[in-house]
């Protein structure tokens, strides 16, 4: 009997270990995000994403860009849960009505996915997921690398323009800002890093960036930090400094190509924002700046990763928030 007491002692700790083990891969596995989650609800769902993005990139490539900036500005206020696409009222704004919303597109690439989906398996597959693959998708369109997305997540029914205040970078954020802000959605400083060479694709408009290159003091100046050579080059492009409709390449020269100049460009100063520059200010950033720079293999790898941990960010799983039937109205 005493040994079959030990046994039981011995046993009952280690089962609970066992549980709390279980239960803890559980909740690190981003609250129950998988690798291929509707592999069997809807087998087809990644392979439906893939071929709308690959027609819709072919008809308008520049929403290669636009497409992984979605997934961005809907993790980063109140978590992946699809609420950037949720249209707003005159009394009510959503958050696509926010200010830094401006110049968010690809809404309608989004919704034609939708449609194909709900055709095929309806009332399965969430547009935050969609933003997910869809953020994938276009990086590898653009000769960027694939990675395994993990999806699983369902939409909010809430989207509020005053929730996107704090949330989403301005443009001009220090280093040590920029590391808070990142650290607030569960990102490292070194995710901070990566993420940032997204700044490889697509465009900015003028007004994003135009007191840095026209008006940085106050003085009519540019901010010294940037090359003087680039700040003579973007006067010409932007028509003075309240130009709000002359879109800049972000990465001039391949802005439709996922590639590692992004960070050529940082070492170079030649950027559109302060907060491009400020990864030269803080010794470990700077250093994986020159490490992408040198190596494009290594920030392909990092990215995938990275882009999986921003979104994991405030998931919706299980039985909360829902699958809308179309991802500008909550069902
Ligand atoms: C680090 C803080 C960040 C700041 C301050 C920032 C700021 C901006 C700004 C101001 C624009 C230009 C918007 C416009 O005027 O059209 C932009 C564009 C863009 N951002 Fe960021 N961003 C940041 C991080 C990210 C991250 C983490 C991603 C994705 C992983 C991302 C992806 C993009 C893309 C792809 C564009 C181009 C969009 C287009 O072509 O229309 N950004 N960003
Ligand atoms: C959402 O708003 C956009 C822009 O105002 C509009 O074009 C679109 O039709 C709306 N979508 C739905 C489903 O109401
Ligand atoms: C973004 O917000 C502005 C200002 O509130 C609004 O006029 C515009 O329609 C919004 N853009 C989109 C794509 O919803
Ligand atoms: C959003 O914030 C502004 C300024 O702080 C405030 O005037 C407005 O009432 C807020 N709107 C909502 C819906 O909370
Ligand atoms: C954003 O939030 C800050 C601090 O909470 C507040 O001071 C500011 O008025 C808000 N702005 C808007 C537009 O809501
Ligand atoms: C530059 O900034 C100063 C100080 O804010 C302002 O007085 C001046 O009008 C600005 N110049 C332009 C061209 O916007
Ligand atoms: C570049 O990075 C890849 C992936 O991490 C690595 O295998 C390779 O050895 C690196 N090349 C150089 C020249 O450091």
């Amino acid at each position: 009997m005493a040994s079959r007491g030990l046994l039981v002692e011995l046993l009952l700790p280690s089962a609970a270990l066992l549980v709390v083990l279980l239960l803890s891969a559980g909740l690190t596995d981003a609250q129950g995000l998988k690798a291929g989650f509707y592999k069997n609800t809807c087998p087809g769902a990644e392979k439906i994403v893939l071929e709308e993005i690959t027609k819709a990139l072919s008809v308008a490539p520049t929403l290669r860009g636009p497409l992984v900036r979605l997934h961005f500005h809907d993790c980063f206020v109140n978590g992946c849960d699809g609420s950037v696409l949720l249209n707003g009222t005159k009394s009510s704004p959503a958050e696509k009505d926010a200010l830094p919303n401006l110049s968010l597109r690809g809404f309608a690439v989004i919704d034609r996915v939708k449609a194909k989906l709900e055709k095929a398996c309806p009332g399965v597959v969430s547009c935050a997921d969609i933003l997910a693959v869809a953020a994938r998708d276009a990086v590898a369109l653009s000769k960027g690398p694939s990675y395994p997305v993990l999806t699983g997540r369902r939409d909010s029914r809430r989207s509020v323009s005053n929730d996107t205040n704090g949330s989403l970078p301005p443009p001009f954020l220090s280093i040590t800002q920029l590391h808070t802000l990142f650290a607030s959605k569960g990102l490292s400083a070194k995710d901070h890093v990566v993420l940032s060479g997204a700044h490889t694709l697509g465009t900015a408009n003028c007004a994003a960036f135009s007191p840095r290159i026209f008006n940085f003091t106050g003085r009519g100046d540019a901010d010294p930090a940037l090359d003087k050579n680039y700040v003579a080059k973007l006067k010409t492009k932007c028509k003075g400094i309240s130009d709000q409709t002359t879109l800049a390449e972000m990465d001039p020269g391949s802005f439709l190509t996922f590639d590692s100049s992004y960070y050529k460009l940082v070492l170079k100063r030649r950027t559109l924002f302060g907060t491009d520059d400020a990864l030269l200010r803080d010794a470990t950033a700077k250093a994986l700046v020159q490490r992408f720079a040198d190596n494009q293999s290594e920030f392909f790898k990092e990215f995938g990763v990275s882009m999986v941990n921003m979104g994991n960010f405030q998931v919706l799983t299980g039985t909360r928030g829902e699958i809308r039937k179309h991802c500008a109205l909550v069902n």
